[in-house]
């Protein structure tokens, strides 16, 4: 977590920066700061949010062409001014901002200290700047050389920019495990945690790899080496996102956007790879590793969050459509549990940001047990997409509210077309089976707009519960995961205790704490196991528990018992969580709204978990 951006040119710094570092915010913001080099470096830092930092700053010395930035996602001390970066060395000539975790801070700290070596802050990154300011006077050697020293003396996880007052003309940056891209202009650098803060300015980019250190002076071009010394040859992309995805687009909030783009996303996602004219799909990553895949032993998904809960999703598609077994497993658990996987085995990691440091380290473990790995991330360019053997994007576009909401149904899409690709290829469905399920398929982004029509009657159901202090939420089968991120939703911006349970679970224990103030969220649609919710729906209502009930349409049995009934369009059961999520995404977000949270940014949350 945390965000940083970096400027080096001949335009003023410090807009460049604070925009970017509002761009940057769903990855923390509990504190920002920023250090303009103009001359002297002049620091500005700040508890709370970028709009504080600005408040604080405005009427400051803000002229200078290079800078660096930070919003802060707390690890080592409190959120207050002193811990926000960026940093500063003990004789205040570098300046320093990272994102990631020096995990051997403790010992290098004692070691720089017995050396005369003072600290203001609680931070590790504080000393990282001191380390390399010693190794410099130590070695009388050149910054970037101290640097790398440096780099190979911590353990743990960085992308830092340095700016130095000996020579304005440089910024030098690097990455371990923490992303850090570089946006390449007119005599000009760009750097930040991702490509949003640099959009508008230039399309070139290089994304550094792990143990890449990048020197950036005015007016020359790019310069990589790893911190083994050995020269890079910089790989520039072309960044394919645009301006406006980034904005909220008249929507009051990001969340709120992203929800209503979700036809447009789940469509993307299908986009190039379901062809409606002739029913097929093609899934690059599925038919290179085709074999592999049909003779796999097992499918491991490995996420966290929202990510896991589509991992469900995606295990009761591939076991019922393709019968090839597959277990879910949290990424933070598998990685330190001594699990048990060979070549056989293909570990697929679902991750929106394609950075979460667990799902990532267990990737990393599945690959050196010789399991072949496949990715299923959002994020271009982003590192585990890059860790991976193969994989699919999903093409949501950038998704900014910290709670995952288009994400979620574009990677359920992706996941249905790799259940459909396995299926058909292993013959486990009929042709005419699979036919039909993949117009099903392409007829989802219609049904999510004819389903986004509720919003009213949501928004009313929400006045009438927000001030609920629990809720529980039910689903079976395909809808048992839609159950728990429901309740994920919901607890994540609006702060309501919220449990998600399979529906029959919950006679043993939930149901313990049904009374008239508790509202059960139950999703009932008209397939599988609808009999069997349908009489826990009644056994709420016998213990006068509250139900909103999701349906099908045109659904008769459920509106006579339950207090509210939101109707979704039918469709295969399989797709139902594509479908049935979205009233439950609205009604978090209403709730939320209601409550005077702010939505796009939950306290305590960030987007992207880079640490464990
Ligand atoms: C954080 C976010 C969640 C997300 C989870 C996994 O907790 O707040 O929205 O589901 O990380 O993130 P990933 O990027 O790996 O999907």
């Amino acid at each position: 977590m945390c965000g940083i951006v970096a400027y080096i040119g001949e335009q003023e710094a410090y807009p460049i920066i604070l925009k970017g570092l509002k761009r940057l915010e769903y990855r923390g913001y509990d504190s920002a700061g920023v250090a303009l080099l103009n001359g002297n470096i002049n620091l500005y830092k700040k508890k709370g949010k970028v709009s504080k930092l600005e408040e604080f700053a405005h009427d400051k010395e803000l002229k200078a062409t290079v800078g660096i930035g930070h919003t802060r996602w707390a690890t080592h001390g409190p959120p207050n001014d002193e811990n926000a970066h960026p940093h500063l060395s003990g004789d205040e000539f570098y300046a320093i901002i990272h994102n990631g975790i020096i995990e051997n801070y403790d010992a290098l700290k004692k070691e720089l200290t017995k050396r005369g070596h003072q600290f203001k802050s609680d931070t590790d990154t504080e000393v990282l700047i001191h380390l390399i300011e010693d190794i410099r006077k130590a070695e009388d050697c050149d910054m970037v050389e101290a640097v790398r020293i440096a780099l190979n003396e911590v353990i743990g996880a960085y992308a830092i920019v340095i700016l130095d007052k000996t020579n304005p003309d440089r910024l030098i940056a690097a990455r371990n495990s923490s992303p850090l891209v570089v946006g390449i202009g007119d005599g000009e650098f760009f750097v930040a945690s991702d490509a949003t803060p640099i959009v508008e300015y230039t399309k070139n980019v290089v994304y550094l790899e792990d143990g890449e250190i990048a020197v950036l002076e005015k007016g020359k071009d790019i310069k990589i080496s790893t911190i083994k010394n050995q020269a890079v040859t910089p790989y520039i992309q072309e960044l394919e996102m645009n301006l406006e995805a980034i904005e909220k687009g008249g929507y009051e909030h990001f969340m709120l956007k992203e929800i209503y783009e979700q036809p447009t996303s789940i469509r993307n996602s299908m986009l190039g790879r379901l062809n409606p004219r002739t029913g097929l799909i093609t899934m690059g990553g599925i038919e290179e590793y085709e074999s592999k895949f049909l003779n796999a032993k097992r499918i491991i998904f490995v996420a966290c969050g929202t990510s896991w809960h589509s991992a469900l999703v995606g295990e009761y598609m591939i076991e019922d459509l393709a019968r090839i077994p597959v277990e879910v497993e949290y990424a933070s658990e598998f990685r330190y549990r001594n699990p048990i996987i060979d070549e056989n085995d293909i570990v697929i990691a679902i991750s929106q940001s394609g950075e979460t440091a667990d799902t990532l380290a267990a990737l990393k473990l599945a690959k050196e047990k010789g399991a072949m790995i496949y990715g299923i991330c959002n994020v271009v360019g982003s590192s585990i997409a890059r860790e991976t053997d193969a994989g699919s994007y999903t093409h949501a576009g950038p998704e900014i509210g910290v709670a995952s909401t288009k994400a979620f149904t574009a990677q359920i899409t992706i996941l249905a077309l790799i259940a459909l690709t396995l299926a058909n290829k292993k013959g486990s469905i009929s042709k005419s089976r699979y036919t039909n399920l993949v117009n099903q398929l392409n007829n989802v982004p219609n049904l999510v707009e004819t389903v986004l029509k509720i919003n009213d009657k949501v928004k009313y159901i929400s006045e009438l519960y927000k001030d609920a202090r629990n809720f529980l939420y039910l689903g079976r089968g395909y809808n048992f995961p839609v159950a728990l991120e429901g309740a994920l939703k919901l607890k994540e911006i609006s702060y309501i205790h919220a449990e998600g349970y399979p529906a029959a679970e919950m006679k043993h224990g939930p149901i313990a704490l049904i009374d008239e103030e508790m509202p059960v969220v139950a999703i009932a649609t008209r397939k599988g196991s609808y009999d069997k919710v349908v009489s826990n729906i009644q056994e709420v209502k016998a213990r006068n528990g509250k139900i909103i009930a999701i349906v099908t349409e045109g659904d008769e049995t459920v509106k006579e018992m339950a207090d509210h009934v939101i109707e979704i369009p039918e469709t295969e059961e399989f797709l139902d969580p594509l479908i049935s999520v979205i009233p439950l995404q609205l009604l978090s977000y209403h709730i939320a709204v209601m409550r005077g949270c702010n939505v796009d940014q939950p306290r305590n949350l960030a987007k992207s978990v880079t640490v464990e």
